[in-house]
C-alpha cells in the first residue's frame, strides 16, 4: 500500500496533511526516513513511525452504527443514501454492513471489513440472536404470542424457529414488544407480526450476537466497538461453532 494512504487510514490527518508530514521527514519506515508519499509499504511487516512513535496498523475494524430510517443497507446506491455514506471519517478499507435492515428499520448495524466474522455471524447454522423492539397496530393475543414462541408460518417452506417474546405492552389498538429471533429471513419480523394479525409501525434492532446498541448513539451516529464488545461478538461466534 502507498505510505500516504496507509497513514491517512490511521487518521493522522487528511491525505494532503499526511503528504506534508512525509515530505517534511516525519515518517520513518524500518528506521529510515522516507520522504516519498507514494513509497510502497507492507502494512503487516514494516515498522512505521511518526515522529519516533510506532504506528500500529489494524487490518480489521469494527463499528456500531445506529441506523436511521430512510437509509439503505448497502455500500453504494444510485438513488438512496446508504449506511456507508454515514460512516464518513471511519478508518478502514472496504467497509460493509453485516446483514441487512430494511430502509425503514432503525437501530444496531455492525459495520466492518472482517469478512470471516460477518460470515460466521450471518451463517444460518449459527443461529445468532437478534433482538428487535417492535411497535404494532392491532392486538396481540395469547395465541399470537404462543405462535411467535413456537414457530410462525410466514408463508415460507418451513415455519420460523421459536422466538422469544418479551416486554409486551398493550393499549386499545396497538402494542409493543421485544422479539428475539435466531434467523435472518427477508422482512422476518414484519411477516411474523403479520402472521399473528398485526402490522409493524416501527422497528428497531437493539441487539445482535451479544452486541447491544449504545443508547448514547444518536440516530445516524457510529462509534468503534470497545474491546469487550468485540470479544462478546467473537465469543458468540465460537460458542456457536
Ligand atoms: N425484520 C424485518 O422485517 N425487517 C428488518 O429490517 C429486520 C428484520
Amino acid at each position: 500500500m502507498r505510505l500516504d494512504k496507509l497513514i491517512s487510514q490511521m487518521q493522522l490527518g487528511t491525505r494532503s496533511q499526511v503528504k506534508e508530514f512525509i515530505r517534511n521527514g516525519n515518517i520513518t519506515v524500518n528506521g529510515m526516513v522516507v520522504k516519498k508519499p507514494e513509497y510502497k509499504v507492507d502494512e503487516r511487516e514494516d515498522n512505521i513511525c511518526f515522529m519516533g512513535r510506532e504506528l500500529c496498523y489494524q487490518e480489521y475494524v469494527y463499528y456500531m452504527l445506529n441506523k436511521p430510517s430512510g437509509v439503505v443497507t448497502a455500500t453504494k446506491d444510485k438513488q438512496d443514501k446508504t449506511v456507508l455514506d454515514l460512516m464518513q471519517g471511519a478508518v478502514g478499507r472496504d467497509l460493509f454492513p453485516v446483514g441487512r435492515l430494511d430502509k425503514d428499520t432503525e437501530g444496531l448495524l455492525l459495520i466492518t471489513n472482517d469478512g470471516a466474522l460477518s460470515h460466521n455471524l450471518l451463517s444460518p447454522r449459527k443461529h445468532v440472536e437478534k433482538t428487535y423492539y417492535v411497535e404494532c397496530e392491532g392486538t396481540l393475543t395469547k395465541e399470537g404470542i404462543l405462535k411467535l414462541e413456537q414457530g410462525t408460518d410466514i408463508g415460507d417452506e418451513n415455519p420460523t424457529l421459536p422466538a422469544r417474546v418479551h416486554s409486551v405492552k398493550r393499549s386499545d389498538t396497538s402494542y409493543s414488544l421485544e422479539l428475539t429471533v435466531t434467523e435472518g429471513r427477508f422482512h422476518q419480523i414484519k411477516r411474523m407480526i403479520g402472521a399473528v394479525g398485526g402490522n409493524v409501525t416501527y422497528l428497531k434492532r437493539i441487539s445482535f450476537g451479544g452486541l447491544v446498541l449504545d443508547n448514547a448513539l444518536a440516530k445516524g451516529a457510529w462509534r468503534a466497538l470497545r474491546q469487550e464488545e468485540l470479544e462478546a461478538l467473537t465469543k458468540q461466534k465460537k460458542e456457536k461453532d
